[in-house]
């Protein structure tokens, strides 16, 4: 795993894009970018959205997956994955809708619908590279803990403190969905290379459990230990209980000029 600390926020955005970019860069104008919902890859799509209008990276054929949909839910509602990642990802890279997809969490045909997505990642020749963000409770996607570690793209049930977490976004709990369709665990770990973005204290446990705890369904982010090519952005905050700090930092102060991302 390579960790990168960064002073705030928005530099986790800059160098986690650049991480993107780099990548983006490397396989060509067709690349295949996993991406997230959720606050922490904002700036990321920011600074990404900024380096194609300034030509530095070209998206015109890119494919897109997003990690997840909530069950149930019309697109048209405003916190419908499908509606987020339209407004986040989809207009400002000024990428084709066509090739924007979204697990379809509103299907007739819900059973059927994680191997579809499957099939069609599969198709689009697998993801280069897969955007995260983690839960308090160390979700990726919508891997609830206990999680299976190689689970495929399925229905999941939301755990209570996830829907507490994301109920900022309804106006009661009970609006919150219960559940989602979700790329599994296995489904994120066939990413050819993981970007995972983490900000503020309420993400300090998960980060610290991910990263230098053991590998374990209770901590489903841990499976990231077994990528060959995670890479690890948070700030000083989410790098709060962490005990390698020192080691992360002059790793990343010393990298050779090939593998620097500075931006
Ligand atoms: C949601 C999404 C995850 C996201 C997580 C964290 O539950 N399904 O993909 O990483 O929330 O969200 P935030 O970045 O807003 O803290």
């Amino acid at each position: 795993m390579e960790v990168i600390i960064c002073p705030n926020a928005r530099r986790v955005g800059e160098i986690g894009a650049a991480k993107v970019a780099r990548i983006a860069q490397a396989v060509g104008s067709s690349v295949v970018i996993g991406v997230a919902t959720g606050s922490s890859p904002l700036d990321a799509y920011a600074a990404l959205a900024d380096m194609v209008e300034k030509g530095e990276i070209d998206l015109s054929d890119a494919s897109v997956f997003a990690l997840d949909e909530y069950v149930g839910m019309p697109y048209d509602n405003p916190e419908s994955y499908h509606a987020v990642i339209n407004r986040t990802v989809t207009v400002p890279l000024g990428l084709d809708p066509a090739r924007v997809h979204v697990p379809d969490g509103a299907s007739a045909e819900l059973s059927t619908a994680g191997q579809r997505y499957e099939d069609a990642i599969k198709q689009a020749g697998g993801v280069d590279v897969q955007i995260l963000g983690v839960g308090s409770n160390g979700h990726i996607g919508f891997n609830e803990p206990t999680s299976s570690l190689s689970s495929r793209t399925r229905i999941k049930t939301l755990s209570e403190r996830t829907r507490q977490d994301n109920k900022r976004f309804f106006s009661s709990i009970d609006e919150v969905p219960r559940h989602c369709l979700t790329q599994g665990l296995g489904t994120i770990m066939d990413a050819r290379n993981v970007v995972l973005m983490a900000t503020g204290p309420g993400k300090a446990e998960a980060v610290a459990a991910i990263i230098e705890g053991p590998v374990r369904a209770m901590w489903p982010g841990s499976i990231l230990q077994l990528h060959q090519h995670a890479t690890i952005v948070i700030d000083e905050d989410a790098a709060a209980d962490l005990t390698m700090t020192d080691y992360y930092k002059t790793t990343y102060a010393n990298l050779p000029d090939w593998q620097r991302l500075d931006v």
